[in-house]
């Protein structure tokens, strides 16, 4: 049987029996005006598009998904448009992480009812990367991921803007005093500028770097910027692309391998990626059927340097990273410390692929004998405040802090730390150290990005810039400080961080990895015997079974019975 026999296809099912069922898939196709010449005997390719008039991120999809389409035809495939849900970074509440497993779910299922061969992922905007992943690899259909590609630089005043990262630091200038409202409103004109997702290293060029390296883009195209027109020609490249993929069968789990995924870790850590990285890496892993540790992170965070000088560990935005050789410029910088024997979409190995990269501009990527940090871009915290673990992105702090030992100041929740934290008769101090309760998985729900906690107005007037803060929340990729994040076991199903209250002494030392709470364990036992759980919010639907399912940080926060077994089950067609 040859490989490119059409009866092979999973699509095949749907189209070539001679019966009343499949005479009625064929006719619905005609009803859209597609011939027999159009689908028969091809690969039915679908294309998973996450635009919406809600994702800023994504507002080039709808000619992207065109370009797709033109390449799959090209091909000889037979492509077909799909609408799944957005996760719009910017706007969903309480927090786009709230719905990853939804749309991963959502992704799993439309793979599967409909007759696909292969998919297109089209993600870029934070959570949609690996909710796309996720789903894709559950389903373990062929797959390509297309990235949505960085926005161009913002400016003002003749300064470039990074997303996020310029607007926490003007945002804190503002409060201080020091910026006018016209100035303000500048900023907000001129912070994002074009389609495309975030372009400083937050968690969308974080995630989308690693969805490269771990074998599902085509070579260097997670760094072209949206709006390039190489980006569009990439957008057809990968239409081609999956149509090969659909009839060779090259399914996700070929490609999602220990060694991807220790590629993926090495690359968030040269890249100083998001700390969300670490969540979503762990969620990806385990529907592959991998075990990832917090150990494995912190393992390869001590063998590597920040290399990328991009916002907000370093100075840049992803233009830039592009023009200096992109992300294979990168890699070919680290190739010692990757299993270059990986497979990828490209149909090559990741060290063929990087054949030829060089890098155009030092200074953005930088050699490893001159990096922006001298370790890799996130910890992992451990102590009697943090058994099963806590994160630091160490080089977006002020070094001074990351050995510290200060008086607690305990906000119960996100409402209650905003109503208190600029009361200056508080009297905080830059030793204090401020910690959110009930803002993890359960507790807020959704583990929202709140992890980077406000500095009061009165100590941003005294000129502090940074202070330590301490949460089971996460924090935006864009965002920066002495945020310690994912504390676990969180604080709404009784961890230790529920136990802290105002004037504990709390002593971090990121060297030592070290996040302890300074009593005895005795009273740490006795508090928490008397605490008492939050009143759960949601007791139906998304939100009761959200509340029921998800597991804490450092397993990934993916839903349990979505690891159950690793079976990909077909639908009966009669
Ligand atoms: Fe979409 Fe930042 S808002 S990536």
């Amino acid at each position: 049987m040859s490989e490119r026999d059409p009866s092979t296809l999973r699509s095949s099912r749907w189209f070539a029996p001679d019966d009343q069922r499949s005479f009625g898939h064929r006719s619905r196709l005609k009803q859209m005006g597609f011939d027999t010449e159009d689908f028969k005997a091809k690969p039915v390719i679908g294309i998973l598009n996450t635009w919406s008039d809600m994702n800023n991120c994504h507002t080039h999809f709808r000619d992207r998904a065109e370009e797709v389409k033109r390449g799959v035809w090209q091909q000889g495939g037979f492509p077909v448009e799909i609408p799944v849900m957005s996760l719009s970074e910017s706007f969903m509440k309480p927090t786009s992480m709230y719905y990853r497993n939804l749309l991963a779910l959502e992704v799993e299922e439309t793979m599967r009812c409909y007759p696909l061969d292969g998919v297109v992922l089209m993600g870029g905007c934070d959570k949609t990367v690996p909710a796309l992943i996720m789903g894709a690899t559950s389903a373990n259909l062929p797959s390509i991921f297309f990235p949505a590609g960085p926005m161009l630089k913002g400016c003002w005043r003749g300064e470039t803007l990074g997303s996020g990262t310029d607007m926490w630091k003007y945002w804190a200038e503002r409060q201080a005093g020091n910026l006018c409202e016209d100035g303000w409103n500048e900023l907000e004109d001129g912070i994002a500028r074009s389609p495309g997702h975030c372009m400083t290293m937050g968690t969308a060029s974080t995630m989308t770097a690693i969805a490269e390296v771990l074998g599902l883009c085509l070579p260097g195209s997670t760094s072209i910027p949206a709006v390039h027109s190489t980006h569009a020609r990439m957008a057809s490249a990968c239409g081609r692309r999956i149509v090969d993929l659909a009839w060779d069968k090259v399914i996700p789990r070929d490609l999602l391998t220990e060694d991807a995924f220790h590629n993926a870790i090495v690359t968030d850590m040269a890249l100083g990626g998001s700390t969300n990285a670490i969540i979503h890496l762990i969620a990806m892993a385990g529907r592959a059927g991998i075990k990832l540790t917090l150990e494995q992170f912190d393992e390869i965070s001590q063998q590597l340097s920040v290399i990328a000088n991009i916002r907000p560990c370093g100075e840049y935005v992803m233009e830039d990273f592009y023009d200096a050789g992109g992300i294979l410029a990168l890699l070919s910088q680290i190739k010692s410390q990757l299993k270059l024997d990986a497979l990828t979409v490209s149909g090559k190995t990741l060290g063929e692929n990087l054949e030829g990269a060089e890098v155009f501009n030092d200074d953005v990527i930088r050699p490893l004998d001159k990096p922006v940090s001298n370790a890799g871009g996130t910890f992992v915290l451990r102590g009697n405040l943090a058994p099963d673990g806590a994160v630091i992105k160490p080089t977006a702090a002020e070094p001074k802090l990351l050995a510290h030992e200060g008086p607690a100041v305990v906000f119960k929740d996100y409402a209650d730390l905003k109503e208190r934290i600029h009361d200056e008769s508080m009297g905080l101090t830059a030793v204090h150290i401020i910690v959110l309760q009930n803002a993890g998985p359960i507790g807020a729900p959704g583990i929202p990005e709140w992890g980077m906690l406000p500095i009061p107005n009165y100590l941003l007037k005294q000129g502090v810039r940074d202070m330590l803060r301490l949460s089971d929340a996460r924090m935006s990729g864009t965002s920066y400080g002495a945020c310690v994040l994912h504390i676990a076991p969180e604080s709404a199903i009784g961890g230790p961080l529920a136990a802290v209250r105002d004037g504990d002494i709390i002593e971090v030392n990121v060297e030592k990895r070290i996040l302890e709470l300074k009593i005895s364990d005795e009273e740490l036992q006795t508090r928490l015997a008397e605490w008492t759980a939050p009143p759960r919010r949601h007791r139906r639907g998304y939100g009761q079974l959200y509340a029921d399912e998800i597991t804490q940080a450092p397993e990934g926060c993916d839903f349990r019975f979505m690891h159950a077994g690793d079976d990909v089950v077909e639908p009966d067609i009669f």
